[in-house]
C-alpha cells in the first residue's frame, strides 16, 4: 500500500514554484507533496510483478527530465518518495550545469534488485515511464545496469544508458572521471595558477568505476596518487595498473595525510565536521554524489580555505555521456561537450569570488539562473 493509500499508477501534479530546501522535502509524505516545488510525482505498481515505482520530475524547463533509476530496498514507502524527490532535484541542477536541453528527474523502483529483479518487472516499468510521452527519460542508477535498460527500452523509447550493442553509451564513469579531472584542473588554476595536478599530491577515497579511471588520469597529468578503499579487490586492481599509486588504511588516514587535493569517489557525506577540522587539502573535488553531510559544511571548508569543487558540476560527465544517446551516441561528440566541465568550475569559482559566497552555492545560483532565463524562452510564441 503506498503511504496516502492513494490509487497506485496515478499521478500528482504540483505547480512549479521556486525551489525548496532539499533537506526539508525529506520529511514529506505523499500527503504534503503539494509543499514540495516538483512538476508531477507519478506511483506505478504492477503486483503481478511485484513493481512498486515512484518517478519524480522536478523540472522540464530545460527539456525533458532526465535521471536513473535507483532499484533499491528501502525500509519504507516514505523513504523511497524522500529519496526520488531529493535526487530528482538534484538532476535539474546537474543537467542545467552540463548545458544540456533537459530538465530533472529521477525514479525509485523498490525493493531488492537481486531478489524481485525480472524481465516482467523491468518492462512493466518501461510501459509505465513511455505513459509520460518523453516528459522523463530514463538511465542506471544504483541497482540497476545497462543490460536493464536494454530490457526496458523494449517498452519504451525514452531510455539512455542502454549497452553499446543496442546503441547506447555503455558506462558512463569513463565521462565521470575525465569531467571530475576537469573540474580538478580547473580547481588547481584556480588555487595555484596552473591548470595541472603535476607534482601534486592526490588522496582518492574510492576506486571503483569513477575512481580507477581518475586515478589513470593523475597518473598521467604527473600527480602523486595515494587511495583508500573498503574492498580489496579494488585496492589491487588499481595496484596492478599503477603499481607506484601508495595506500592508506581508511577516511580518516586519507583526509589527514599531507595532500593537496582531497577526491571522495565512494559514497555520499564523506564530508563531515570531523572531516572538514582535520583535512589537509586545499582542494576537494571527487566524483561522488552528496559530498556535503549536511548543509552548513560548504561554508566551513571556505572558512578553512578549502576550495570545494561542487560535486553535481564536476560528476556530471556519466550523464553528458548518456544524453548523448538521445542524439544517437557518439562518444568524441559527449566527450568534447565533457570538457566544458572546466569552463563551467572556473566560471563557479569566479561567481563564489565575486559575490563573496561558497562555491556550493555559485553554482546553485548558476543552475537556478540557467532553469530560469533559458526556460523562460518556452514562453515565445513559434507558431506552426
Ligand atoms: N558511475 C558514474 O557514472 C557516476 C556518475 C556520477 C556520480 N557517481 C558517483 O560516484 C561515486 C562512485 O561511483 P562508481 O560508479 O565508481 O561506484 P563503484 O561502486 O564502482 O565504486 C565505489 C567504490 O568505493 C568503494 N567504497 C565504498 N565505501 C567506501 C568507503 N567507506 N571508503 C572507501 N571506499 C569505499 C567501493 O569498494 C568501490 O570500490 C558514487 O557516489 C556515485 O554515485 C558515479
Amino acid at each position: 500500500m503506498l503511504p496516502s493509500g492513494r490509487v497506485p499508477g496515478t499521478t500528482l501534479n504540483a505547480a512549479t514554484t521556486a525551489p525548496g530546501s532539499v533537506r526539508s522535502e525529506r520529511s514529506h509524505n505523499v500527503t504534503k507533496v503539494f509543499g514540495v516545488p516538483h512538476e508531477q510525482v507519478v506511483f506505478c505498481h504492477d503486483e503481478a510483478t511485484g513493481l512498486k515505482a515512484i518517478i519524480a520530475i522536478y523540472s522540464t524547463a530545460l527539456g525533458p527530465a532526465l535521471g536513473g533509476t535507483r532499484f533499491y530496498p528501502y525500509e519504507s514507502e516514505d523513504e523511497a518518495l524522500a529519496d526520488v524527490l531529493n535526487l530528482a532535484k538534484g538532476m535539474a541542477y546537474k543537467n542545467a550545469l552540463a548545458d544540456l536541453d533537459l530538465g530533472g528527474g529521477k525514479a525509485v523502483i523498490i525493493g531488492d534488485p537481486t531478489a524481485i529483479k525480472s524481465e516482467g518487472l523491468l518492462r512493466a516499468y518501461g510501459r509505465f515511464v513511455q505513459s509520460l510521452h518523453g516528459r522523463y527519460f530514463t538511465a542506471c542508477d544504483v541497482g540497476t545496469f545497462s543490460e536493464d535498460m536494454d530490457v526496458i527500452a523494449r517498452e519504451c523509447s525514452y531510455v539512455t544508458g542502454r549497452t553499446v550493442a543496442h546503441g547506447g553509451a555503455g558506462d558512463s564513469s569513463i565521462l565521470t572521471a575525465f569531467g571530475v579531472f576537469q573540474g580538478m584542473r580547473a580547481a588547481a588554476e584556480h588555487t595555484w595558477g596552473e591548470p595541472s595536478l603535476r607534482g601534486r599530491r592526490v588522496g582518492v577515497e574510492g576506486v571503483g568505476k569513477v575512481g580507477r579511471r581518475l586515478v589513470e588520469h593523475l597518473v598521467s597529468d604527473g600527480a602523486e596518487v595515494v587511495v583508500t578503499d573498503v574492498t580489496e579487490a579494488a585496492i589491487d586492481r588499481v595496484r596492478a595498473e599503477h603499481p607506484e599509486v601508495q595506500v592508506v588504511d581508511g577516511h580518516a588516514a586519507l583526509t589527514g595525510a599531507e595532500i593537496d587535493v582531497y577526491a571522495p569517489c565512494a559514497l555520499g557525506g564523506a564530508l563531515d565536521d570531523a572531516t572538514v577540522e582535520t583535512l589537509r587539502a586545499k582542494i576537494v573535488c571527487g566524483g561522488a554524489n552528496n559530498q556535503l553531510a549536511h548543509t552548513g559544511i560548504e561554508k566551513q571548508l571556505a572558512d578553512r580555505g578549502v576550495l570545494y569543487a561542487p560535486d553535481y558540476v564536476v560528476n556530471s560527465g556519466g550523464v553528458i555521456q548518456v544524453a548523448d544517446e538521445i542524439e544517437g551516441f557518439d562518444f568524441d561528440r559527449a566527450r568534447q561537450k565533457a570538457t566544458g566541465i572546466f569552463d563551467t568550475t572556473r566560471r563557479i569559482f569566479q561567481i563564489a569570488a565575486d559575490e563573496g559566497v561558497p562555491p556550493a552555492v555559485a553554482a546553485d545560483r548558476l543552475a537556478e539562473r540557467r532553469m530560469s532565463e533559458i526556460g523562460r524562452l518556452r514562453g515565445i510564441l513559434v507558431g506552426s
